[in-house]
């Protein structure tokens, strides 16, 4: 009777957790009806534009591939490597977003990108941010113009705003390391240094003098922690290397095509400023993909098997090299796994050899490369939401939730014991 009665409470918990509370329940694939009845780190989304009209939980979020979680132990188990043994999620014109009015007051004329801010992009797991910073109102600001000058109808918002949003990131997570792309149209001098300055990024500055000039590796993601220098910023106007000790994207960084002529399968040809993608010399690899001209509703079909086939192609075309920057329009939409799952698997190949930074193997808090532990059951299968509620053991170890999984598990158990304590309590 007690162990019935038991049961009977287990599976009325689970439900109502499913139901009630804010832990998610369904996997990757999984039929939802919103975004909340999702795991942590996804959404509910349809994709349209390649026939995926029923609605299913879609990863917003990639693998954190300096800390990764593992049941009951925390192990930071790829940690310590080279900058350049990591691939990070990028944001095409990561300021541009859909919907939002100019600071100036002003209707904006411009194509948008992404859907959210850089802060939530950030809370998201985005790490690279591509800027567009012209002078505009006797400032820097944040436009998304044409020949070079900004206008009240292109002009977002000043740049500092969002660098703000960086450096309360950077000040909170002080083990996170954010890199910035500027397209750079700024004119006036010293301009940029003014506004990093001023958003007080200047304290975690990567020093040029310790960037690899000849294709060695970047000091490791440690170093660059302790050494509190976690802000990476990269600037398309050579000139300003040698001015304002701004580091000129492509001494560095090869990067493919962007825009439509970047996203023709089978073929990942170098921008015209980069050298060609298999120049070793350049230690940094950076893939755009995404559409001349932004298309929110196509995005989730780019994002989704087409990513995963370019990054491939680029990393034949860059000479056997993951890339290191994932740049894409719309970076929370896909079909699935989107985004995060390209860049998890270019972290996997990275990292440790695997297909996917989730399929390293940890052995007692070491990782072998090339050692990997694949889930048998990758992705799961779709089911109703309330079947799925109990998951099997084998998706806490194939899905990055550990953490998650980990507290409502533990929570269920305090809330299971205390009702035990209960029931034995009224039985007595
Ligand atoms: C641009 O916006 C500013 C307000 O920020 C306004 O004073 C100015 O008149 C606007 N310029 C044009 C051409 O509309
Ligand atoms: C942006 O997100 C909001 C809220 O989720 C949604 O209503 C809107 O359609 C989205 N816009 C685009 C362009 O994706
Ligand atoms: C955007 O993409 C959708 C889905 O592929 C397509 O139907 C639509 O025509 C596209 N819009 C533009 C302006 O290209
Ligand atoms: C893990 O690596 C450390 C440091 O190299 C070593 O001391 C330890 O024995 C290794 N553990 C296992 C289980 O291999």
């Amino acid at each position: 009777m007690a162990t019935l009665l038991n049961n009977l409470q287990l599976q009325a918990l689970f439900i109502a957790v499913c139901l009630f509370s804010s832990f998610f329940c369904l996997k990757i694939g999984e039929t939802c009806s919103k975004d909340r009845d999702c795991d942590a780190g996804s959404s509910c989304q349809t994709c349209a534009a390649n026939g995926n009209t029923r609605p299913r939980c879609t990863r917003i979020q990639p693998t954190s591939p300096t800390s990764r979680v593992i049941i009951f132990s925390l192990i930071n188990y790829v940690k310590g490597l080279p900058f350049n043994r990591y691939s990070w999620l990028t944001t095409h014109n990561a300021f541009s977003q859909a919907g939002v009015r100019s600071s100036t007051g002003s209707l904006i004329i411009a194509p948008m990108n992404q859907n959210d801010t850089v802060a939530n992009q950030l809370k998201n797991g985005v790490r690279g941010f591509m800027l567009d910073m012209y002078d505009f109102n006797n400032d820097i600001w944040l436009c998304h113009s044409s020949g070079g000058k900004c206008y009240n109808f292109t002009a977002f918002q000043p740049a500092i705003n969002t660098l703000r949003e960086i450096k309360a990131f950077l000040e909170a997570n002080p083990s996170e390391i954010v890199t910035i792309f500027i397209e750079d149209y700024v004119e006036s001098p010293s301009g940029l240094t003014k506004v990093f300055e001023g958003a007080g990024l200047k304290n975690f500055w990567f020093p040029i003098a310790r960037m690899p000039k000849n294709g060695e590796d970047w000091p490791t993601v440690d170093d660059m922690v302790q050494n509190n220098q976690r802000l990476v910023v990269f600037t398309s106007k050579r000139a300003k290397e040698a001015s304002e000790g701004i580091a000129y994207e492509w001494n560095y960084v090869v990067e493919n095509q962007y825009g439509s002529g970047g996203i023709i399968p089978g073929s990942c040809p170098n921008r015209a400023e980069s050298s060609p993608m298999n120049t070793k010399s350049r230690s940094l690899v950076l893939v755009n993909f995404f559409r001349d001209l932004p298309n929110a509703s196509a995005s989730c079909m780019d994002n989704s098997a087409p990513l995963l086939s370019a990054s491939k192609t680029c990393y034949e075309a860059a000479g056997k090299r993951w890339p290191n920057f994932i740049a894409v329009d719309y970076y929370e939409k896909s079909d699935g796994g989107g985004a995060s799952e390209a860049v998890d698997e270019a972290n996997g190949h990275l990292t440790c050899g695997c297909d996917r930074i989730t399929y390293c193997k940890v052995n007692g808090g070491n990782v072998t490369f090339g050692s990997c532990d694949v889930p048998k059951l990758a992705p799961p299968p779709p089911a109703a939401a309330i079947t799925s509620a109990l998951p099997s053991p084998s998706n806490f170890a194939s899905q990055g939730q550990s953490v998650h999984l980990l507290w409502l598990s533990g929570t269920i158990l305090a809330t299971i014991l205390s009702i035990r304590r209960e029931v034995s309590f009224k039985l007595k």
